[in-house]
């Protein structure tokens, strides 16, 4: 059937909805199922008549009458197709086209014309729009073209989905690392980020646990869900309970309105918990019960509930030590010592040094608007000479201080903190006196000869016969050297 204004039908009462904004009437015709169609025109007939035709395909239509209508219908729905009359009174020079473009660029728009408007139509065409129709509209080529439009749009929603998904996997490949000690930690992650396994993760401070933590959260299936981090040392041991586990009104003085805790927040999330040696008895039995259990009662409450949540926890100290001290329950620490990630500290790492600096060079860059082409040779020879107390977390904010400080194209000596540079030359000094006069040769040698000579006899059961052949030396010079350096066997030297 072709379709104009004339040829439309009236609205079925069941099924619409009649709103008002912007001064102008929009109609919602509620469908559960297709696309959701937002349809723009004047023209009230053909507005009903093309609401029926959505409700009949099976598509949710809205219909508005002006741009003002349809960018608020917008901002309150999401839709996948737009269908607007060219000559939609106050779009001058395809006003709502631009506005769908700029705010919604993956939404598609199908514009409408007379027969005589061609030409605005291809204009709107080249504009961005995805086809035009014109009228009087054909209910075959209408559907054809809604399904392509929606096939469309669905190939844009997944190519979307990927990208999201790209950016998460990047945001976890921010954690970099070469080192060897590095890759066996995220081969750790990996294995278990979508486990159930309770982690516990040992490292200075600024190594980077809350970065893993954050990283097995956006791995796990637990992605969509809560994560929720809990420094228990910056909590006072007195609200560290209720603010994990919530409290009921009046459960202590203060408690003047009821509070929901950190794990029922993070119901099907996780909870990451820092700094957990810092935890009261009080708080460290109830996780206990959680991690066992799964279950918990806020701070004077009787009712029970079921935490659906996954525990990570950090610690910057020896837990064991703190067991064997009785600070730390020591069933609570064989509950939750399953899966260990031990993080390196960066001194022992080096090698990590410039490609995380590179990185952070990077980012800064990005942020501060700078243009910084690298780093000197000199400064990442400082810098992998320096200790780095603060770990990571120092390299980096000594990276964004010299980019925001640095005049010069590439970081220079200059552009590093004066304590570090300081440091680092203290250390070259005392290495330089220490090794200012080296030993004779044969002095400094004759250590590193009597560990490989003991070593030897060791292996041959101090046969001094088995051990010069080894050596590849006569049993003259072996016992010679055994006497030079006191190696006397376990028997007196009869072998
Ligand atoms: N391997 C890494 N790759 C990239 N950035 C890192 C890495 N490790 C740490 N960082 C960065 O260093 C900073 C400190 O890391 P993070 O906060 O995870 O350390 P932390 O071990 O939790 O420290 P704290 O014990 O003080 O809580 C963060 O900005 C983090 O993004
Ligand atoms: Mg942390």
């Amino acid at each position: 059937m072709p379709w104009d204004a004339n040829s439309s039908r009236p609205d079925s009462e069941a099924t619409v909805l009649v709103r008002s904004g912007g001064g102008s009437s929009t109609t919602e015709v509620t469908q559960p199922t297709g696309g959701r169609i937002l349809i723009v025109d004047d023209d009230r007939v053909l507005l009903n008549s093309l609401a029926d035709f959505m409700r009949r395909e099976g598509h949710e239509g809205i219909v508005t009458t002006s741009v003002t209508g349809a960018l608020q219908t917008l901002d309150r729905n999401s839709c996948d197709l737009v269908i607007s009359d060219v000559k939609t009174p106050a779009d001058s020079d395809f006003e709502l086209l631009r506005a769908v473009h700029q705010r919604w660029p993956d939404l598609l728009v199908v514009i409408v014309t007379a027969a005589g408007t061609i030409e605005s139509a291809v204009r709107a065409v080249k504009l961005g729009a995805f086809d035009y129709l014109t009228k009087p509209i054909n209910e075959g080529a209408l559907r054809l073209l809604i399904q392509r439009a929606l096939r469309h749009a669905s190939v844009l929603r997944e190519n979307r989905a990927l990208r999201r998904q790209l950016e998460d996997r990047k945001k976890l490949d921010n954690v970099i690392g070469q080192t060897y000690r590095m890759q066996r930690v995220f081969d750790l992650v990996e294995a278990v980020a979508d486990s159930k396994a309770t982690v516990l993760m040992h490292g200075e401070t600024g190594t980077g646990k809350s970065l893993i933590a954050r990283s097995l959260h956006y791995r796990s299936h637990r992605r969509e869900r809560p994560f929720v981090e809990v420094s228990c040392g910056a909590i006072p041991e007195t609200l560290l309970e209720s603010e994990l586990f919530g409290h009921v009104k009046g459960a202590f003085t203060g408690a003047l309105a009821d509070k929901q805790g950190k794990f029922r927040y993070a119901e099907g999330g996780t909870v990451f918990l820092d700094e957990i040696p810092c935890a009261s008895p009080a708080s460290q039995a109830k996780l206990l019960r959680i991690l066992q259990d799964k279950q918990f009662e806020p701070l004077g409450s009787n009712q029970t509930f079921t935490a659906d949540v996954r525990v990570i926890l950090a610690t910057n100290v020896d837990l064991q030590k703190e067991v064997a001290e009785g600070r730390f329950r020591e069933d609570l620490y064989y509950r939750i010592n399953v899966v260990n990630i031990e993080l390196p500290p960066l001194r022992e790492r080096l090698a990590d040094i410039p490609i995380l600096a590179e990185h952070f060079l990077a980012h800064y860059c990005q942020q501060h608007g700078r243009r910084v082409l690298g780093f000197s040779e000199e400064v990442l020879q400082y810098m992998q000479r320096y200790h780095w107390p603060g770990n990571v977390r120092e390299l980096e904010n000594c990276v964004e201080r010299a980019v925001v400080l640095t005049r010069n194209r590439h970081i220079l000596k200059e552009d590093l903190p004066p304590q570090l540079l300081q440091t680092v030359e203290t250390k070259a000094r005392l290495l330089a006196a220490s090794t200012a006069r080296p030993l004779p040769l044969k002095d400094e040698l004759a250590e590193p000869e009597r560990r490989i000579i003991q070593a030897a006899l060791d292996a041959n059961e101090w046969n001094r016969g088995r051990t010069a052949e080894v050596l590849s030396i006569n049993r003259t010079t072996l016992y010679k050297k055994m006497k030079r350096y006191g190696l006397l066997s376990p028997n007196g030297g009869r072998c």
